[in-house]
């Protein structure tokens, strides 16, 4: 399987459409949490075991890790969950056009890119077009976590964000990491890094009382 694939290829450019929020959960009203670059989907499985009363989508590239995310959750017969395989930054703004007012609670953005070169920088998920689609659709206090083991990369994405009028950073005990993944469930990368005592930075930000300006 590859490893990485190029999202800025004429290929990762054309726009998906996505299922509606009917048609990929029994539930289509409850809260969403959205994870964007879900590869093998353990993080999202476990959220859904234990969180029956929200839904949860993890969106995905690279279509091999949909489809094996979707075997696993398909044994498991969860009915709150769904991975789809779509380049976030063409595909989403449009799917999540259709969720209810206020239904968008919880995105995260989890050791999203191997792309740290500065020459790479627009084959990043995080771009600003992605962000203003988050803050348009997100609820009040909503919530935008991000975590990554690469300086370089949480750096880009917390200016990034830091620069948006629709976001404020959660400072807890005064550090400017998180110590924990709040949501106390660890992705693969998250384990990996864990185990190889390196360092994770990790943010979480709210969605502000801003309104939203096209
Ligand atoms: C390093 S992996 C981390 C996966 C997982 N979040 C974790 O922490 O274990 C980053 C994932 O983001 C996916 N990804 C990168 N750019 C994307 C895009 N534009 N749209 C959807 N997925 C993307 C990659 O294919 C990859 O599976």
């Amino acid at each position: 399987m590859r490893q990485h694939v190029n999202p800025l290829s004429q290929f990762f450019q054309l726009p998906l459409s996505l299922p509606s929020k009917s048609i990929l959960f029994k539930n289509p009203h409850y809260p969403i949490h959205l994870d964007i670059g879900s590869a093998k989907g353990e993080f999202l499985i476990e959220l859904a075991l234990k969180f029956r009363n929200w839904n949860f989508l993890g969106l995905e590239i690279r279509e091999t890790l949909v489809h094996s995310s979707e075997r696993k959750r398909k044994k498991l017969g969860l009915q709150n969950l769904k991975f789809l395989y779509c380049n976030v930054n063409i595909s989403l703004d449009e799917w999540l056009s259709d969720l209810d007012l206020d239904q968008l609670k919880r995105v995260s953005i989890q050791f999203p890119d191997p792309w740290f070169k500065r020459k790479h920088i627009k084959r990043r998920v995080l771009k600003k077009s992605l962000l203003h689609s988050i803050a348009r659709y997100m609820c009040k206090d909503g919530e935008l976590f991000i975590q990554s083991d690469i300086y370089a990369l949480i750096e880009y994405m917390t200016n990034t964000i830091d620069e948006s009028i629709y976001f404020d950073r959660k400072i807890v005990k005064g550090l400017e990491w998180l110590e924990k993944n709040p949501y106390e469930v660890s992705t693969d990368r998250e384990l990996f890094v864990l185990k190889k005592n390196m360092i994770i930075y990790r943010a979480m930000y709210t969605r502000n009382r801003t309104l939203f300006i096209d």
